[in-house]
């Protein structure tokens, strides 16, 4: 297509779209479309103050939006349980946007189960909802999981190995793991889903200045950070696109890695991306799949 905007998006009347992380940001701005095509949309996220704030946020501008909360903390695996259940005892799920993500952690942390928190955050807390969600995707006509990941995924300290950084740790390194994590998810997701009506698909959505860069350490850094964002980087608006698209056009297919198509990939019209090297090794796929269900303790079946 040779351009899009989320102007291009049908009606999503009788559609329910969960994004985790809705409250701030590119989740944040990816409800607010939806809501305002007419979706009913569910907005997870860990703090219901904040998941308040945001619901109020969206009906100032969308009067009447349909829209339901969840309490979810993707760090604490009893809390991803408890929301999943929430969420299939409420019907169907058209569209689920694994969105929520950390970054840049400083020092090693780890989650209320003992995974580095980058990783056990942006992809196990992810896999484990997607799985105990699954009764209700399966419950839709044609349903889609979207997965955010970014574009660190190349990076070479992506590599799935040492997968909690016990061997070594580095915030980016860590945080490039998981976006490689989420785009093997997705392909191996994919694969798995051949031959039924859901499609899974990847997106990156280029840069934009959101809380995302709130751990970024030191008055400089900072500095450089608010500079680089002025000059580099898009709008959370416009970086809602790409998750928008994989989400709503026809032509997305399973698999496919979406981002947008500027000539430094951080913004413009969404269109196929090149997936980092390696990530659609099937053996590669089958093996993050099955650490995935080891460390969690949570059978993904399709
Ligand atoms: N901004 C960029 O330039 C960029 C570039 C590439 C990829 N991405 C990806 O885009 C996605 C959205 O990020 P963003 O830029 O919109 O940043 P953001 O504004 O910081 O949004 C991140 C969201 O994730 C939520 N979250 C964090 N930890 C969570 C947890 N344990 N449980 C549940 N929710 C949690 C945050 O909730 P709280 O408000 O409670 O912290 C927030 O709602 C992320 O996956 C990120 O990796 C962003």
């Amino acid at each position: 297509m040779a351009s899009w905007t989320p102007a291009e998006i049908g009606d999503q009347t009788g559609r329910v779209a969960l994004i985790t992380g809705a409250n701030s940001g590119i989740g944040w701005q990816t409800a607010l479309v939806l809501a305002g095509r007419g979706a009913r949309v569910v907005l997870a996220g860990r703090d219901p103050s904040r998941l308040a704030s945001a619901a109020a946020a969206i009906r100032a501008r969308v009067p009447g939006a349909e829209l339901d909360t969840v309490v979810l903390d993707l760090s604490d695996l009893h809390s991803v349980r408890t929301a999943a259940k929430q969420v299939v005892d409420g019907g169907p799920l058209d569209l689920l946007f694994n969105n929520a993500g950390v970054m840049n952690i400083a020092d090693r942390r780890t989650t209320a189960d003992g995974f580095e928190m980058t990783f056990g955050t942006n992809h196990l807390g992810h896999f484990a909802f997607t799985a105990q969600v699954m009764p209700a995707l399966r419950r839709a006509p044609a349903a889609r999981v979207v997965t955010v990941s970014a574009i660190a995924a190349r990076w070479p300290s992506g590599e799935l190995t040492d997968l909690m950084s016990e061997r070594r740790y580095r915030p980016m390194g860590a945080y490039a793991k998981s976006k490689r994590a989420n785009i093997v998810f997705t392909v191996e997701l994919a694969r798995r889903l051949a031959g039924t009506p859901m499609t899974a698909v990847a997106v990156h959505p280029g840069a934009a200045m959101t809380n995302l860069q709130q751990e970024t350490q030191g008055a400089v850094a900072r500095r450089m950070m608010g500079l680089l964002a002025k000059v580099a980087m898009g709008s959370p608006e416009g970086a809602a696109w790409p998750s928008l698209y994989a989400a709503t056009e026809p032509g997305v297919r399973s698999g496919d890695f979406i981002g947008p198509a500027g000539r430094r990939q951080d913004s413009g019209t969404p269109k196929p991306a090149r997936l980092p090297r390696g990530a659609d090794d099937r053996a590669t796929g089958a093996t993050l799949w099955a650490d995935s269900e080891r460390l969690t303790g949570v059978t993904f079946t399709v």
